[in-house]
C-alpha cells in the first residue's frame, strides 16, 4: 500500500521518515519539484532502514507524478514555510498556486485518494485543494489540530510532570492566533485538567499554545518540522490501519456547529474513508464566542482566496 508525501522539505521529509520507520505504509513515494531532492532524502531515509531495522521503501521522484499512481493516502506539504515576522497569512498568494497544481496532479493519478494538507495558511489551503480535487470532503482535509493539541498538551506534560500519554485534549477551530483550546475537555489520566493547575497558569499554556509554531519560528528563523511531521504521519496512521482515531481535524463543515462552506478543526473520527463522523460538542457561549473570531479569522483569509480565484476566472 502506497502514501505519497509532496513536498521534501523538512515537514515532508520528517512525514515520510516518520511513515518508514513506523512501517505506516511499505510503499513511501516522496516528490518535490526541485531536481534530485526528493531522490536524495528518500534515499538517506531508505538507508536508515538496516539501521533502524525496518522494510518500509521511500522512493523519491522530482515532479514525476506517475510514481504516485493509486495511492491510498496523499500529504501535500509543498509551498513556503514562514520567515520570523510572517503570519501564516502571508503565504497565501504563492502557496494557493502550488497547492492547486500538486492537487490537480495528484488527482489524476490517484482518483480514490484521501488528501491531507499539512500547507499553510493550513485551513485555506485545504479549501484550495477541495476546490481543486472535486472530491467528497470527507476525503480533503487538513493537519493542524493534531499538532496543536500536541503542543499543548507537550507544554501539560512539562507543567504537571508528568508523561504526555497521558494528558487527552481536544482544540477547535483554525489554525492560526485565534485557535480555540477547550481546557473543560482537557483530562490527565481522565482528571479534569482544571483540578490539577492553577487557572492562571493553564491560561498561560493556552495562550503559548495558540503562537507556538510562531514560537518555533523564532528560535529557528523558519516553522517546525519534527512535530507537524509526526502529526500528518500519525493521521495516516488512523487512515491506513483503519483506527478510528478521534482526532480534531480541518474539516469541510455543512451546518455543524452552525457553520457552513468552511474548513475548520473540529474532533472528526478519522479511519479508511477519511473523516468517518464529524463530532459535535454542545459548547459553552464563551467557547461560541471563540470560536466565532476563529471563524471570522479563517473566513476573511478564504475571502481572499476566493478573490483571486475570481480574477483569474475574469
Ligand atoms: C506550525 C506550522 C507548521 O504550526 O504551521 O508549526
Amino acid at each position: 500500500m502506497k502514501v505519497t508525501v509532496v513536498g521534501a522539505g523538512n515537514v515532508g521529509a520528517t512525514c515520510a521518515d516518520v511513515l518508514a520507520q513506523r512501517e505506516i505504509a511499505n510503499e513511501i513515494v516522496l516528490l518535490d519539484i526541485k531536481e534530485g531532492f526528493a531522490e536524495g532524502k528518500a534515499l538517506d531515509i531508505w538507508e536508515t532502514s538496516p539501521v533502524n531495522l525496518y522494510d518500509s521503501k521511500t522512493i523519491g521522484s522530482t515532479n514525476n507524478y506517475e510514481m504516485t499512481k493509486d495511492s491510498e493516502v496523499v500529504v501535500i506539504t509543498s509551498g513556503l514555510p514562514r520567515k520570523p515576522g510572517m503570519s501564516r497569512d502571508d503565504l497565501i498568494a504563492t502557496n494557493a498556486g502550488i497547492v492547486k497544481s500538486v492537487t490537480e496532479n495528484i488527482v489524476k493519478y490517484s482518483p480514490n485518494a484521501k488528501i491531507i494538507v499539512v500547507s499553510n495558511p493550513l485551513d485555506v489551503m485545504t479549501y484550495c485543494a477541495y476546490l481543486s480535487a472535486n472530491f467528497p470532503s470527507s476525503r480533503v482535509f487538513g493537519m493542524a489540530g493534531v499538532l496543536d493539541t500536541a503542543r499543548y498538551r507537550a507544554f501539560l506534560a512539562t507543567e504537571l510532570n508528568v508523561s504526555p500519554k497521558d494528558i487527552q485534549a481536544v482544540l477547535m477551530g483554525g489554525h492560526g492566533d485565534t485557535m480555540v483550546p477547550l481546557p473543560r475537555y482537557t483530562t490527565v489520566g481522565g482528571i479534569p485538567v482544571t483540578e490539577l493547575i492553577e487557572e492562571d497558569k493553564l491560561n498561560e499554556i493556552i495562550e503559548r499554545t495558540k503562537f507556538g509554531g510562531g514560537e518555533i519560528v523564532k528560535l529557528l528563523g523558519t516553522s517546525a518540522w519534527y512535530a507537524p511531521g509526526a502529526s500528518a504521519a500519525q493521521m495516516v496512521e488512523a487512515i491506513v490501519r483503519d483506527q478510528r482515531r478521534i482526532f480534531p481535524v480541518c474539516t469541510w463543515l455543512q451546518g455543524e456547529y452552525g457553520l457552513s462552506d468552511i474548513y475548520l478543526g473540529v474532533p472528526v473520527v478519522l479511519g479508511k474513508n477519511g473523516i468517518e463522523k464529524i463530532i459535535e460538542l454542545d459548547l459553552n457561549d464563551a467557547e461560541k464566542a471563540l470560536l466565532s473570531e476563529s471563524v471570522d479569522a479563517v473566513k476573511s483569509v478564504m475571502a481572499v482566496l476566493d478573490n483571486m480565484n475570481a480574477s483569474v476566472s475574469e
